[in-house]
C-alpha cells in the first residue's frame, strides 16, 4: 500500500514540528505548511533522512483567505491525496480587545478559525469518500477552564472562545463522519514549550509557572496521534491538565473561578 500523507500546518516549530516528526516516525509521508520555508525545508530533510518519509513543503500564510485552497491544490498537483490533516498553526493576538484594530482581529480569526474550518471542509469529503481519514485540531486548555486575564493578555481576548469553537466543531464533525472511517480529534494542550510565548511576548510571565505545568511538544504530538488513531474525540495531554480540566467540569462555577484566580497569581509571579 502506498504511504499515507499527513498535512500539518504550523510545522516550522513547536507542536506542529513535533506532529510532523511523530507522523514520519509512524511511517507517514508529510506535507509541511507554515510561512518560514527555510525551517520547513530543514525539517523535511531531517524526516526524509531519518524516516524515509516523502515530504512536500508548502509556504503559506494562513491568515490569507486564499491559502487553504492554494495548499490543497498544491498537494493535488503533486499527485497526492490528504489522508490526515493536523490543523495546528497559530499565534496569539496580544493586547486589550478594545485597543486593537479590527483588521488585526479579522486576520487572527482567519488564521485561528476560518483556515481550520476551510481546510476541514476541503479535505473531509475526500476522506469520507475513500473511507479513511484523520483530522486533529489543536485547541487549548484555556477553552476548558474559567477565563483568566493572565492567559488572554498575551494570547488574545477571543483566544479561549476561538479554541472553544474548535472543540465543538471537531466533536460535531467527528459525529457526522464516525461511520465513514474518518476520526476527528481535538487536542487541548496546556502550557507547552515552543516559540508561542516568544512570539506573543509572554516568555517572562510563562517563566513564573512551575515546571510541572509545562508540556513538551513531542508529548502533545504523541498524545494527539494516539487519540486520533483510537477515535477519541477530545484529548487533554498531561496528568496535571487532565486533573485541572476534570476539576473545572465538576466544581461549582464560583469555586472554579476562585481557583483560577489563585492560579492567575502564580502566573503573574505574585
Ligand atoms: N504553546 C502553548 O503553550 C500552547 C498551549 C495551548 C495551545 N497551543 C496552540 O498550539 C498551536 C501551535 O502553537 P505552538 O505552541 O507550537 O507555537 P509556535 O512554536 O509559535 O508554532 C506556531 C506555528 O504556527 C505557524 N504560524 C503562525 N502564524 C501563521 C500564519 N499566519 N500562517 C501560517 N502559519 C503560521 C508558525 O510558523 P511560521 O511562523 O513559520 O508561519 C509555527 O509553525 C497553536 O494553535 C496554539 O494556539 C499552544
Amino acid at each position: 500500500m502506498a504511504r499515507r500523507l499527513a498535512l500539518i500546518t504550523g510545522a516550522s516549530s513547536g507542536i506542529g514540528a513535533a506532529f510532523a516528526r511523530e507522523y514520519a516516525r509512524q511511517g507517514w509521508d508529510v506535507a509541511l505548511v507554515a510561512r518560514r520555508e527555510d525551517k520547513l525545508k530543514e525539517l523535511a530533510s531531517e524526516l526524509e533522512e531519518k524516516h524515509g518519509a516523502k515530504t512536500l513543503v508548502i509556504a503559506a500564510d494562513l491568515a490569507d483567505p486564499g491559502a487553504p485552497q492554494a495548499i490543497v491544490d498544491k498537494v493535488a498537483k503533486a499527485g497526492r491525496q490528504i489522508d490526515a490533516l493536523v490543523n495546528n498553526a497559530g499565534a496569539g493576538q496580544p493586547g486589550h480587545f478594545c485597543d486593537t484594530e479590527w483588521a488585526d482581529q479579522a486576520r487572527f480569526l482567519e488564521l485561528m478559525v476560518t483556515s481550520y474550518l476551510k481546510l476541514m471542509h476541503l479535505t473531509a469529503p475526500g476522506m469520507a469518500q475513500r473511507g479513511f481519514g484523520r483530522i486533529i485540531n489543536i485547541s487549548s486548555v484555556s477553552a476548558l477552564v474559567p477565563t483568566a486575564k493572565a492567559h488572554t493578555r498575551y494570547s488574545g481576548t477571543i483566544y479561549p472562545g476561538i479554541k472553544s469553537l474548535l472543540i465543538k466543531a471537531s466533536e460535531a464533525l467527528g459525529a457526522e463522519l464516525r461511520d465513514q472511517g474518518v476520526h476527528v480529534t481535538v487536542v487541548a494542550p496546556g502550557y507547552t514549550w515552543s516559540e508561542f510565548h516568544d512570539v506573543n511576548g509572554a516568555r517572562e510571565t510563562v517563566n513564573n509557572v512551575p515546571d510541572y505545568w509545562m508540556l513538551k511538544a513531542e508529548d502533545v504530538a504523541a498524545a494527539g496521534y494516539d487519540a486520533v488513531e483510537r477515535g477519541v474525540p477530545l484529548r487533554v495531554p498531561g496528568a496535571f491538565y487532565k486533573f485541572m480540566t476534570a476539576l473545572a467540569r465538576i466544581l461549582p462555577d464560583p469555586l472554579a473561578r476562585a481557583l483560577m484566580a489563585r492560579q492567575e497569581k502564580t502566573i503573574e509571579g505574585k
